[in-house]
């Protein structure tokens, strides 16, 4: 029997009630104007999540991370001591991008000792100190430990590496984050090192993509096809709504039931996802992950039979956990108030044979699928939106993670021009 937590009594929505249950204006999502402030206000404020410490294995291992939206380029490398740190990729010589290869707005990986400026050679340890400058006698009374590389503030939550871009962070990484988010450490992130990565450029604000991840109202609709038709047919009937909406500050969470592909009838499973042992979200054989108890973080609510959390982190980062042993990260860059740079990583145990492999490689291709079909609707709502022929939208309750998103960007950039836009 299922058992999901709805709330005793009324909807989710009204459990909040700072958020309202009013139209909700999309205006964020097309002026350029409030883009200008987001930028300001959010993106130079909040810590981001920029990546992973698998990324950086040994000492000298490094990449570089564009965050176009806080206007900034910076290097994060793992250092002698084996600290991440995380730097403005900027020479201070003259102001040379310090850290690129063959593109200067590509970013890049790799390995070093140290870094070495393109234009005139200046060098840099990988604690970020000036070690070497080229006809060093030439320059009037320089010293060398003032022009280090400008540091970043940098800190690790459960192996996810994260910078803030403020001169003073507001809030430690773990304040920030909170108790919803921080009650997951101890889920065992750092086994699960097979990636796979996908990348796209998507022509609507950040918010409209986020949005689209946050509410299963469109599931039956969109991905209609992609689901057996006796499946989508049977949820759009019932009218499927997760189980469990939670929100925590500036994060959010949804947890919604599972079902358990291969025991479907089998006229609902697709002849690919028999013979790979993997589809309906992810491969069918449980890893061995290794840890006796899942942290309380996961699964909050108790949901039986429970199918994935979605934790979405303010502002643009998502790290969803499927109840089978692996999970997905979800990045939303924005590039500009109407375009945004989507990241989506799915995070495996290694593959121990070409079985575990190829059920890896079906999740890969069906998650691609579904974020093309997620994707699709969101240039056309964007291009729609930007007509202003309406100014005004109705949310439903299955949709309270949409309307606090876009509460939570509006606070954001109301309490950032309350305090004289940073001054
Ligand atoms: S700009 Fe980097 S060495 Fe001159
Ligand atoms: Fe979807």
């Amino acid at each position: 029997m299922a058992r999901w937590p709805k709330p005793a009594e009324g909807s989710w929505t009204e459990h909040y009630p700072e958020l309202g249950t009013g139209l909700v204006s999309y205006e964020d999502s097309i002026s350029p104007d409030f883009y200008a402030l987001e930028r300001d206000a959010i993106f130079r404020r909040a810590w981001l999540n920029v990546g992973r410490v698998e990324q950086l294995p040994r000492s000298g291992s490094y990449f570089t991370k564009e965050i176009e939206a806080a206007r900034a380029s910076i290097v994060v490398v793992r250092d002698n001591d084996g600290q991440v740190r995380a730097f403005h990729n900027i020479c201070r010589h003259r102001g040379n991008k310090l850290v690129w290869n063959d593109f200067p707005r590509e970013e890049t990986a790799g390995s070093c000792r140290q870094f070495t400026c393109k234009y005139h050679g200046w060098r840099y340890g990988l604690d970020g100190a000036a070690t070497f400058v080229q006809q060093e006698g030439e320059f009037f009374n320089l010293d060398k430990k003032d022009f280090g590389l400008v540091p970043v503030h940098c800190d690790v939550w459960s192996g996810f590496i994260f910078v803030n871009l403020a001169k003073e962070p507001e809030q430690s990484l773990p304040d920030f984050l909170g108790p919803m988010v921080t009650a997951l450490g101890g889920y065992p992130f750092d086994t699960m090192t097979e990636r796979f990565y996908y990348r796209a450029e998507v022509g609507a604000n950040w918010k409209l993509f986020m949005d689209a991840f946050q509410e299963f109202y469109h599931a039956p609709i969109l991905h209609a096809r992609q689901t057996p038709s006796k499946f989508s047919t049977a949820a759009q009937q019932a009218g499927f709504e997760a189980p469990h909406y939670r929100i925590d500050g500036p994060h959010r969470l949804v947890s919604t039931a599972g079902i358990k592909a291969w025991e479907l009838d089998p006229e609902m499973r697709k002849p690919m996802e028999d013979i790979t042992r993997s589809g309906l979200f992810g491969p069918w054989d449980e890893p061995d992950l290794g840890v006796e108890k899942m942290p309380a973080g996961l699964n909050p609510a108790g949901c039986e039979p429970w199918g994935l959390d979605s934790f979405n982190l303010w502002p643009n980062f998502v790290i969803l956990i499927w109840a089978g042993g692996w999970y997905l990260t979800y990045h939303y860059w924005p590039t500009s108030h109407n375009t945004h740079t989507f990241e989506g990583n799915l995070y495996f145990v290694p593959s121990r044979n070409a079985r575990d492999r190829v059920a890896r490689e079906m999740a890969a291709v069906t998650f691609k699928e579904y974020a093309l079909q997620d994707a699709n609707t969101l240039e056309a709502t964007q291009s729609m939106l930007e007509s202003r022929a309406v100014a005004e939208f109705p949310l439903n309750d299955q949709e309270v993670l949409c309307r606090h998103l876009h509460k939570v960007a509006a606070d954001w950039v109301g309490e950032y021009q309350h305090n004289g836009a940073g001054a």
